[in-house]
């Protein structure tokens, strides 16, 4: 039994909170494990102290995502498979989780093909054509190697910058990178991690979904969840059994979601 585990940077400080890092010694050793992290926020913050101002668009189904020019990528790239990647994996490693670290870049775990253009919705509501900067569709998983690192009974810890076809650099959002990863390895669940208990419509937790009812939501979603219940759909429509968000702050946050305890799951 493997499963995919999105932390999301918003319940990252400094590494993996000690609910999450016991959860994970226990599940690594009863079954696989692969993480995948996040980390947006830490890159912005980072990237306005180096006087690198973050901007983001709004695609026309409503999906926000920062603008990734070059400088921004060489930022996202430093600040998310260094310093956050490094962090996770030294705070697991000193509660003997043997954990290793990986980009989408290493090994190719995650290839992916620059956006050449995209559609920016700007506040008037008028659609532009801009440059696609430094952002990646993903197009495929290296899970041979992800599977390798596995049977040696490591966690591999991904971080979500992927390889181009010009071997170019290419920030991917995490929570479709740990879709992905999950997709690739055919994993009986991925579980996204964050800092709300779920998907939350009108002030309630939705505990099920069915896919086609996910999908028809995703406009009526806001930032950061409707990434993630759109991670979910891609997830099961490339086999993954089901998809799991849920609250990383909680106790044994991992094991609650793996037994649907107060958390959003979504199936076909
Ligand atoms: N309908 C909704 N239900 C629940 N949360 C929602 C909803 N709409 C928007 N959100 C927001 O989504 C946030 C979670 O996504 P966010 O991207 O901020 O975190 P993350 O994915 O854990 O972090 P990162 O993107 O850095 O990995 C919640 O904190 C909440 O504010
Ligand atoms: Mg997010």
């Amino acid at each position: 039994m493997l499963s995919v585990v999105k932390i999301g940077g918003s319940i990252l400080g400094k590494g993996v909170n000690s609910s999450i890092v016991d959860d994970v010694k226990k599940i690594a050793d009863e079954q696989s494990l692969s993480l995948v992290h996040g980390g947006g926020d830490e890159v912005t913050k980072i990237a306005e102290r180096l006087g690198k101002k973050q901007t983001f668009v709004v695609s026309p189904e409503g999906i926000r995502s920062r603008y990734t020019d070059r400088e921004t990528m060489e930022i996202f790239a430093m600040v998310m498979a260094g310093k956050i990647n490094k962090e996770i994996v030294s705070t697991l490693q000193r509660f003997a989780v043997r954990a290793i670290g990986l980009s989408g870049i290493d090994g190719g775990i995650i290839r992916a093909e620059r956006k050449k253009k995209l559609v920016s919705v700007g506040n008037d509501g008028r659609r532009r054509i801009i440059d696609g900067g430094y952002t990646g569709r993903i197009t495929a998983i290296n899970e041979g190697l992800l599977q390798a690192i596995l049977s040696e009974g490591y966690v591999p810890v991904v971080a979500p910058v992927a390889l181009g076809s010009e071997y170019e650099f290419l920030n991917v959002d995490g929570d479709r990178a740990a879709a992905y990863v999950a997709g690739g390895l055919k994993s009986s669940r991925v579980i996204f991690l964050t800092n709300v208990h779920g998907l939350i419509i009108d002030e309630k937790l939705v505990p099920n979904l069915t896919l086609r009812e996910a999908k028809e939501l995703i406009p009526r979603i806001g930032y950061g969840m409707d990434k993630k219940v759109l991670a979910a759909v891609e997830a099961l429509q490339m086999g993954v059994g089901e998809a799991i968000i849920c609250s990383g702050t909680a106790e044994n946050p991992i094991s609650s979601a793996i037994s649907h305890d107060h958390c959003t799951v979504i199936t076909l």
